[in-house]
């Protein structure tokens, strides 16, 4: 199955052409094209993303990307569009997009179809793209399930226990920000530029990360919940009553306690339900250092794997959302072509 993937639900217009098959037992991908356009540069200057803007920019860069993929597309048999979660006026222009492509395209190919994606399925199954190297999927689903999976960026943090590639509940979630969002929170009042993530792992490399004792929220509770506006708030506290603080050790101390309480929580879980593997998704997971103390912690030879998308489908992509769509079309999930800001998982 060819799918075209488009994806405009906050800061990058998206579109990727994916060729999808092996259904649930062997899904398997190859990423003909994944172009990703940031808007970056354009919302720094407002400290975070601005609905209009980024709707504006979307409707510049849809027909350019799709300019630069067109000519080599071949038969394309579904074109997928993210509908939620994320900004409403961002997400209506990929759809308005989308539907106007099938319009075009149904003309040549009447079999052609469109589906709704969950951006979050979308993170979910972005761990079985090709890793960068190969360029195809390379990974054997044996002895993966039950798998825990942890959803970590700018708008969510969510824990997952997948029972197989089909059956998935949420064990918990954050009750107030998500860890990517702290994250900006924690650089602004640091005086770092949008989006913070990067940022702050930059200036917490190479400085000791126990320098500052920040609050770990509820990372010894029992429950799979998590919660991170008292982190940010620690972090505001301690800059006003220190005004000699280095900031390379708030941003290292910080990192390290919203790390500490992602890894622990993810590590209970996965020992409570006996699972295989630990699945770790979403932008905040494009953090080397999160990936190297993930890599330490799940050591091998434990029978526990640890499953992480590459780097560049850690960050919203569209590829990913071709990864979604295939998986919401094997499970017949339907979503409507409709934005939906707080659809959920
Ligand atoms: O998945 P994503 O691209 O968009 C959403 O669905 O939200 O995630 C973006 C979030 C932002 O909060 C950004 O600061 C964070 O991921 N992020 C990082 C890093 N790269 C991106 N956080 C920590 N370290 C990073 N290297
Ligand atoms: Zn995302």
């Amino acid at each position: 199955m060819k799918i075209l993937a488009i994806e405009t639900s906050c800061d990058e217009t998206s579109i990727a052409l994916v060729e999808a098959s092996g259904g649930f037992t062997n899904p398997k991908f190859k990423i003909l094209e994944n172009l990703v356009s940031s808007q970056i540069k354009i919302h720094a200057p407002y400290g975070g993303v601005v609905p209009n803007l980024a709707k504006r920019e979307h409707l510049r860069n849809l027909p350019i990307l799709w300019r630069q993929i067109a000519k080599r597309k071949g038969q394309i048999d579904l074109i997928a569009v993210t509908v939620g979660p994320g900004l409403e006026p961002a997400l209506w222009t990929g759809i308005n997009f989308a539907e106007d492509l099938y319009n075009q395209l149904k003309i040549e190919n009447s079999k052609l179809k469109i589906s709704g994606v969950s951006h979050l399925d979308g993170h979910l199954y972005s761990f079985l793209l090709p890793q960068k190297t190969s360029r195809f999927t390379n990974l054997k689903l044996k002895n993966l399930f039950p798998a825990v999976a942890l959803i970590i960026s700018g708008g969510h943090t969510i824990l997952l226990l997948m029972k197989n590639l089909k059956a998935y509940k949420v064990l918990g979630e954050t009750r107030d920000d998500a860890v990517g969002e702290c994250f900006d929170k924690a650089a602004r009042l640091l005086g770092l530029p949008y989006p913070g993530g990067p940022e702050i792992e930059k200036i917490a490399r190479q400085v000791n990360p126990q320098a500052i004792n920040f609050p770990k929220p509820m990372i010894d509770q029992k429950n799979y919940d998590f919660s991170f506006s008292g982190l940010k708030t620690a972090v505001l506290y301690y800059l006003r009553d220190n005004n000699s603080a280095k900031k390379e050790d708030v941003a290292a101390s910080f990192q390290k306690a919203a790390f500490d309480v992602l890894i622990k929580k993810t590590l209970r879980a996965s020992q409570e339900f006996k699972a295989k593997s630990v699945i770790v998704s979403g932008g905040v997971i494009a953090n080397k250092e999160l990936r190297r103390r993930l890599k330490k912690e799940i050591k091998t030879g434990n029978n526990l794997q640890l499953l992480l998308p590459s780097l560049e489908f850690s960050t919203d992509n569209a590829a990913m959302i071709a990864a979604g769509a295939y998986m919401e079309s094997l499970l017949k999930k339907k979503l409507k072509l409709e934005a939906n800001g707080n659809l959920r998982i």
